[in-house]
């Protein structure tokens, strides 16, 4: 099964390149599941509407993750009940409304687990993820309940990363990050079969600040303040980052990953 994981979507001009290139990548491609994170891909460069939303899942995203950002829009906490195909991390408070991980069948039949969760360090305050995933763990598996597991760790550090990639190595796909928005050259399959990557980066415009237009991040940390309200994202040219992924159907471990970058 080839897989496409692409890395958080930045902005207005971010989601009219998925719109614009998706389609004609998984078809030249050969696509069977598109994962893309997804919570930063409102105007603001903050949160996911319901209209984005089904506009990924139209132009041929399967699931899609996100994040610390994932209740910015104020819609989204009622449109999220709903909507099986769009995850917040498994590790959020258990009130919060929506999922962690989803189980979904892909182009060829296979069952497609997809699992979303949030780094502890320098991130918002949330379940502790080894424990999340542990428990996530105890009652389901690689090829009893699903044929692949794909896992967006969504964090800031590299280390806490790895641990995770290391922590589910034999019973995961695929572990990628997600978050810094910037894409990490250490795709590789570790020694259980695991595919993993330390961060897929963004599909957004590069010359920026993580995304966003670059004045203003750096007024605010050359002067201590913003010089206007809102970081906004930057326009420019977008470069569409991720995740390619071939997983052996039979085994559900990964024959190949590598950067896509387009
Ligand atoms: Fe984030």
């Amino acid at each position: 099964m080839r897989i496409l994981f692409l890395g958080d979507v930045v902005g207005q001009t971010g989601c009219d390149a998925i719109k614009k290139d998706l389609p004609k990548i998984i078809k030249e491609e050969s696509i069977d599941f598109t994962i893309v994170n997804g919570e930063n891909a409102a105007v603001e460069g903050v949160g996911i509407t319901q209209n984005i939303v089904e506009e990924f899942l139209t132009c041929g995203v399967d699931v899609i993750t996100s994040g610390n950002h994932i209740w910015n829009q104020k819609e989204t906490h009622e449109f999220i009940i709903e909507q099986p195909r769009l995850l917040r991390p498994l590790n959020m408070d258990n009130s919060l409304p929506g999922k962690g991980f989803t189980i979904i069948k892909s182009k060829t039949g296979l069952k497609v687990c997809v699992l979303n969760i949030m780094g502890n360090v320098f991130m918002k305050k949330s379940n502790d993820m080894f424990i999340t995933l542990k428990s996530f763990l105890s009652d389901k598996s690689l090829k009893n309940d699903y044929d692949c597991l794909i896992v967006d760790v969504h964090g800031e550090i590299t280390s806490e990363k790895m641990a995770v990639g290391h922590f589910l190595d034999g019973k995961a796909s695929l572990v990628v990050g997600t978050h810094t928005h910037v894409p990490t050259n250490d795709a590789r399959i570790l020694s259980k079969g695991t595919g993993y990557m330390t961060d897929a980066g963004m599909c957004g415009d590069y010359d920026s600040v993580i995304g966003m237009d670059k004045q203003n991040p750096i007024h605010s940390f050359t002067k201590g303040f913003r010089s206007e309200g809102r970081f906004v994202p930057a326009t420019g040219e977008i470069k569409i980052c991720g995740s390619y992924i071939e997983i052996d159907d039979k085994t559900g471990f990964s024959r190949k990953i590598q950067p896509f970058q387009i």
